[in-house]
């Protein structure tokens, strides 16, 4: 007989940006303003990450688009190969997202798209320690995430290729 699984994902939502810790909520606004740096004139989505260190380097990415489409690239993506570039050995403790549509002051929530949760999960098994993840929520609220595991349940990794 199939049984059926229940997977569980853990998700801790904050009401507000006041209920973030200092550290937290000044990540979430590098990320804020990261999204002020997008190149986005196809979609008019402004996305930002910040990626804070163990270094405590702060690591900025925004969308960067493309008259040809697929070759753009999501913020989180930006920051993270940013990251690796810059301080390839370096922990990543958290990233940041955030989101508005151009020339708004309201930032709207946003969820990693798939590819980005691939990738940021790929550097979560390199350095064998969890990446936290800062999102803003529905109504203003904040998620906040202790591992990319709980946005990739089932992953692909480099075990899966059994080489
Ligand atoms: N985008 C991101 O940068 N991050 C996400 O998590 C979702 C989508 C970008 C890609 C594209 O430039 C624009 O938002 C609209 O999809």
């Amino acid at each position: 007989m199939p049984k059926t699984h229940q997977l569980q994902i853990q998700i801790t939502v904050f009401e507000n940006e006041n209920e973030l810790s200092k550290q937290d909520l000044f990540l979430l606004n590098e990320a804020r303003k990261a999204s002020e740096r997008a190149y986005a004139p196809y979609s008019n989505f402004w996305v930002g990450a910040a990626i804070e260190l163990q270094n405590g380097e702060v690591i900025w990415g925004s969308n960067q688009e493309n008259a040809a489409y697929p070759s753009g690239l999501c913020a989180e993506r930006t920051a993270i190969f940013s990251a690796s570039v810059r301080f390839p050995n370096e922990i990543i403790k958290t990233i940041a997202i955030a989101a508005k549509p151009k020339g708004s002051n309201d930032f709207i929530a946003i969820s990693p798209c798939g590819s980005c949760r691939q990738v940021m999960s790929e550097y979560e098994n390199k350095q064998e320690k969890p990446i936290r993840m800062i999102m803003e929520g529905a109504d203003k609220s904040i998620y906040i995430l202790t591992s990319i595991a709980d946005l990739l349940p089932l992953k692909f990794a480099k075990e899966s290729l059994n080489l």
